[in-house]
């Protein structure tokens, strides 16, 4: 049976296409589905953010042809689980969940830190996001693949 993982930040357009693009870098699609979302709808249908493009590029990861979207409470019946980059992201998913099993699928995705927002940031912020979601990821695989 398929797993599937939804990555959530705010945009959707800087942390969570990044986090989707890894996580989807080193998991066989045949048996995982992963995608993104945003808490927020001001990106809707965009591209990833062009640094995010090009960091993601620099690893070999090409997450150009995402779109943002914005999450949605039937999220929780698509997904097994949710990954949210920060504290914020937590609340506003959590606001949306309908039953006690909605909320165990929400976690965050550095367990007990955040990912900080890199917008307003540099290029070293947006590779030192990478630097943080790829370790998480290797971290999510190993638990996938040896629960
Ligand atoms: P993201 O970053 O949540 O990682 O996609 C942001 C993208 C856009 C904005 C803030 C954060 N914004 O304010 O437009």
């Amino acid at each position: 049976m398929e797993t599937s993982i939804l990555m959530v930040c705010l945009g959707n357009i800087c942390r969570s296409p990044l986090a989707e693009g890894i996580l989807k870098s080193k998991l066989p699609s045949s048996h995982f589905h992963v995608d993104s979302a945003g808490t927020a709808g001001f990106h809707i249908g965009k591209s990833p953010d062009h640094r995010s493009i090009k960091v993601a590029a620099n690893h070999g990861i090409d997450i150009s042809h995402q779109q943002a979207r914005a999450f949605q409470t039937v999220d929780f019946n698509r997904f097994d689980r949710i990954y949210v980059m920060d504290r914020n992201n937590l609340k506003n998913v959590i606001s949306l969940a309908q039953t006690a099993k909605d909320r165990e699928r929400v976690s965050l995705i550095l367990e007990n830190e955040e990912v900080p927002d890199p917008y307003y940031g540099e290029e070293s912020d947006f590779e030192m996001v990478f630097d943080l979601l790829n370790n998480a990821c290797e971290k999510i695989k190993s638990d996938l693949i040896n629960p």
